[in-house]
């Protein structure tokens, strides 16, 4: 395979006539945070931890030679990682810095047989470039930046394959360790993964709208012919990636919460209440 050439990113202005939510500034905010993306996540415990758990939950999906779909690929982190372990990506994301990166790590670790890329909103799928996938994956939130998941998943049936996996990895509504600012008074930071109409992110001196999910809302977005195989909690127990320093601080508390998080999260309600929570279906051409 090769690598593909860098498509122009379309002006998502269509996504609505509101400034704050067109993928524009999302694009912006990404590409500054791409240069140190990498690296703010060597430094963070709890981000790695988040994602060693997200990469176990989808290996176990995963088969021998799978063909891997990856929406909002970032620098490309889990595309090395699932090549690694035998598989191919075809790895997508909006941003021109995150991109940027991508490409430089496939020249840089010779992923170039294992690893194509291209730059589209995962609301432009009908223009990816190639299908056939088994596995369609997105991690961290990438999906979080759209209010309705169905402009995305309409485009699955057309370039997955029958009995082929779908991991999203986003943002719940409600996540306790934000929830218990409450108590501190800080109502607008506790309530704000409630609000209907999103909330207002702030990254890289770019405002975007942000949307917070429950699993139903998810499934809702899928067709008939998906079917729900599991949900698990991400972050239910463990606080949040910004609290980086508990687990350097505190490193006995924050190890008896990890292990307490892994006995809790596959159980409802702790598997949808918690920072994020990793969801996957299958699909069935019947
Ligand atoms: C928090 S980062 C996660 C990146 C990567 N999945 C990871 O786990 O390292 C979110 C990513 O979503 C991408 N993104 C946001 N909106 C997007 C869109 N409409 N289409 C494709 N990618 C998008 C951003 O460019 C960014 O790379």
């Amino acid at each position: 395979m090769e690598i593909n050439t860098v498509h122009s990113v379309q002006k998502a202005s269509y996504v609505s006539q509101n400034l704050t939510e067109t993928f524009d500034s999302v694009n912006r905010a990404f590409s500054r945070q791409a240069k140190y993306f990498d690296e703010s996540e060597r430094n963070n415990i709890i981000l790695a931890d988040m994602r060693t758990q997200v990469r176990d939950h989808v290996m176990k999906y995963l088969k021998r030679g799978d063909y891997i779909l990856e929406l909002n690929a970032g620098t490309g982190l889990d595309a090395e990682y699932f090549v690694e372990q035998g598989f191919k990506v075809h790895a997508t994301d909006l941003s021109d810095g995150m991109i940027q990166m991508l490409k430089q790590r496939i020249i840089h670790q010779n992923l170039s047989n294992s690893i194509t890329f291209q730059q589209c909103s995962y609301t432009q799928l009908d223009q990816l470039n190639t299908s056939g996938f088994n596995y369609i994956f997105s991690n961290f939130g990438g999906l979080n930046c759209i209010k309705d998941l169905s402009q995305v998943t309409k485009f699955f049936s057309g370039v997955l394959k029958d009995r082929g996996f779908v991991t999203f990895v986003l943002m719940s509504k409600f996540c306790p360790w934000e929830f218990i600012s409450v108590f501190k008074g800080n109502f607008s930071y506790a309530f704000r993964r409630f609000k209907k109409n999103g909330a207002i992110a702030h990254l890289e001196g770019e405002y975007f709208k942000t949307y917070y999910f429950t699993p139903k809302k998810v499934l809702k977005s899928f067709g008939k012919k998906f079917k729900l195989i599991k949900v698990e909690g991400l972050g239910v127990l463990i606080p949040p990636p910004v609290k980086e320093n508990v687990p350097k601080q505190q490193p006995k508390f924050y190890k008896v919460l990890k292990y307490l998080d892994k006995k809790l999260r596959n159980h409802f309600p702790f598997n949808r209440w918690a920072d994020h929570f990793i969801i996957t279906l299958q699909y069935s051409m019947e």
